[in-house]
């Protein structure tokens, strides 16, 4: 008798900046063989492309002129998704100053979020080609919008002198209290702690400890007949 396939895994991890989404979810893609998909990265791509194409978050016309020129790739490095844009992979200048103060602008308009639930919903696609036997997908609206029926649900957070701290010894400046006051205030798919999800406070604890946690989790449900 031959085993059943395993079924295909959705991890779900979202939580404000520098609540310590990247640093895990990266840990269990390797754990568990996913496909790591930081769907930050992709707001912050665009808000680099709304930039160079001169537009303002306040100038829906020009926004949505921008986003209809621009063509979405996904290129699969090592266990990450990047996307490419035009069939250039994006550059560095999505950590820039000018993208950090942006981005939660940009992200807070409902065609710019929709322009994008397609293709973070289409990564499911790219991981079944590449032969991961699922995706990890950390940002603010994973478990709630875009993958509200995922097999597990984190919600990272901790306190916002820790999350500085964190940020500065990356060598970032990074307004992570203005950024998280603007993604949970906005009207479409703010930041919150979805229903069900498994909440997880960072502050006082180490990478090890918050990854052994998810990774647990994981395990006892994929282990249970
Ligand atoms: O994760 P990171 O801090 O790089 O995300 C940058 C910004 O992208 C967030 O502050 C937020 O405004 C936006 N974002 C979002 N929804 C996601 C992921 C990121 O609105 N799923």
């Amino acid at each position: 008798m031959t085993a059943a396939p395993s079924p295909f895994l959705i991890v779900a991890i979202d939580g404000g900046a520098a609540s310590g989404k990247s640093s895990s979810s990266r840990i269990i893609s390797e754990r568990f063989n996913l496909l790591h998909v930081d769907t930050g990265s992709f707001y912050r791509a665009l808000t680099a492309g709304m930039l160079r194409a001169g537009a303002s978050p306040t100038d829906l016309p020009t926004v949505q002129a921008a986003l209809a020129a621009l063509r979405l790739g996904t290129r699969v490095t090592g266990r990450s998704a990047e996307m490419e844009i035009d069939g250039r992979p994006v550059g560095d200048d999505i950590r820039s100053r000018a993208v950090n103060d942006h981005v939660s602008h940009f992200a807070a308009i409902p065609e710019l979020r929709a322009a994008l639930l397609a293709y973070q919903r289409g990564q499911a696609d790219v991981a079944r080609a590449h032969g991961f036997r699922g995706l990890v997908m950390e940002g603010r609206d994973i478990g709630s919008v875009i993958f509200p029926d995922a097999d597990f649900r984190f919600f990272l957070h901790a306190d916002p002198a820790e999350r500085a701290r964190r940020r500065a010894n990356e060598g970032q400046h990074d307004s992570i209290v203005e950024r998280d006051r603007l993604d949970s205030s906005r009207k479409t798919a703010p930041l919150a702690c979805p229903v069900g999800a498994i909440s997880i406070d960072t502050t006082h604890v180490t990478l090890p400890q918050v990854v052994e946690q998810m990774a647990t989790a994981i395990a006892t449900k994929l282990a249970a007949p």
